[in-house]
């Protein structure tokens, strides 16, 4: 079956999962350290194999069970989220091992039955908090409704106070490591802010609510094992508490400015602009499009309170790197945002108009005039720019300070 072989978690559960170290797009996302797809199989008298990997992994996923345990021996399989990237060998198990049941969410059952077309017995339906004994152990499924899909649940493993969270408290990161203290802290909060920002975000009332969900639960978690990424063992009430606080989306004196440009004349008004932020003592970060990609600007804006965007226009319209920044902005729902916005144009000047129309569908106020610039920007239109800054810097410091 090959080389790879399972990671023992605990006396009952192996980590079976698979490492992509390859992959760079996740539907627009940049994963820029890869991902692992992780599956989990616990040993008791049933069998139980927890999600499986996406379908070109099958082999490894099947490699890995193979080095504990013959994959027909396999009684249960629990799928917590109905997503490919871990229902993808789904249909491959249930026909290899014919579990005596397949569970998932009553949503889950429904999104599975759409993507592979099962016959209404395959696939077992279980309630929030619904208990099933696994022999010694046991496991609860807690529904977690659109966090991030309508099917996903979460599961807890009672003997080895262990929480199965599907995509929740995940990271795409590929690593040989299995646990957060086996990688370095900066690495792990770069990629679960990028995850949350480009996952989550738009779900953050929801994960206010999980939290609270969790808190009531009052489970002892001492491993927190998500669908990608390493096991939280050490840090668990950190990424706990860092999913918390993401998801209120507070006021931030902090700027960001995003822009592109054709010949520098807007890169020149974000440059003055930036000052203008900056002798209002914002914090203040520029990020030119051309060599900024869309999913690290949507992780930039989950720390910030100003949104101010820059266009050129081209062939009547705003520049197409920005239009495909803000749509995917516009979809993560940021909240909480001032904003503002400028460009340079020749003789029409769309573009402008064209930003606004998105910041207002995304309900971010504008704190500022925008800024509109004939070719290249005079003196006066780089101060005109600073000031610009210097408004946006002093509408948040207000809004902040409420
Ligand atoms: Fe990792 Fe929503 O799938």
């Amino acid at each position: 079956m090959g080389p790879c072989t399972a990671e023992k978690i605990t006396e009952k559960v192996y980590w079976v999962g698979a490492i992509d170290w390859g992959v760079r797009d996740f539907h627009g996302y940049l994963t820029s350290r890869g991902s692992t797809y992780n599956a989990f199989l616990i040993i008791d008298e049933k069998i139980t194999l927890i999600d499986t990997v996406k379908k070109q992994f099958k082999n490894e996923m099947l490699a890995r069970i193979s080095s504990v345990i013959p994959p027909e021996k396999i009684d249960y399989i629990i799928s917590n989220h109905s997503e490919m990237d871990h229902t993808g060998c789904l249909t491959d198990m249930i026909d290899l091992a014919k579990p005596e049941k397949v569970f998932a969410s009553s949503m889950g059952k429904k999104a599975l039955g759409r993507h592979f077309h099962y016959d209404d017995d395959v696939i077992t339906a279980v309630k929030n908090g619904e208990n099933i004994s696994l022999g010694e152990s046991s496991i609860t499924f807690v529904e977690t409704r659109m966090l991030h899909w309508p099917d996903s649940m979460v599961t807890y493993l009672d003997t080895e106070k262990m929480m199965f969270s599907q995509d929740g408290f995940g990271m795409h990161l590929a690593s040989t490591e299995r646990y957060d203290d086996q990688l370095p802290p900066q690495v792990l909060l770069e990629e679960t802010e990028k995850y949350f920002a480009n996952i989550l975000l738009p779900f953050s009332p929801m994960v206010s609510g999980l939290m609270k969900k969790l808190a009531e639960l009052d489970l002892d978690i001492q491993l927190l094992c998500p669908d990608h990424g390493p096991i939280w063992r050490s840090d668990i009430s950190g990424i706990l508490q860092r999913w918390e606080k993401w998801a209120l989306q507070k006021c931030s004196k902090k700027a960001l400015v995003i822009y592109d440009t054709m010949w520098k004349s807007t890169g020149y008004l974000a440059d003055a602009i930036c000052d203008g932020l900056g002798s209002e003592g914002i914090s203040a970060r520029v990020m030119p499009l051309e060599s900024s990609h869309r999913s690290d600007v949507a992780t930039a804006v989950l720390d910030v309170g100003a949104l101010i965007v820059g266009s050129p226009t081209i062939n009547g319209q705003m520049f197409p790197r920005v239009a495909d920044v803000l749509t995917y902005l516009k979809g993560l729902k940021p909240k909480n945002l001032i904003g503002a916005v400028f460009g340079s144009y020749g003789w029409s000047g769309e573009a402008v108009k064209d930003v606004e129309k998105y910041l207002e569908d995304m309900k971010i106020p504008l704190a500022a005039e925008s800024l509109r610039v004939v070719y290249v920007p005079s003196d006066d239109d780089l101060v005109k720019a600073r000031e610009l800054g210097i408004a946006v810097g002093k509408e948040l410091k207000e809004k902040c300070s409420e």
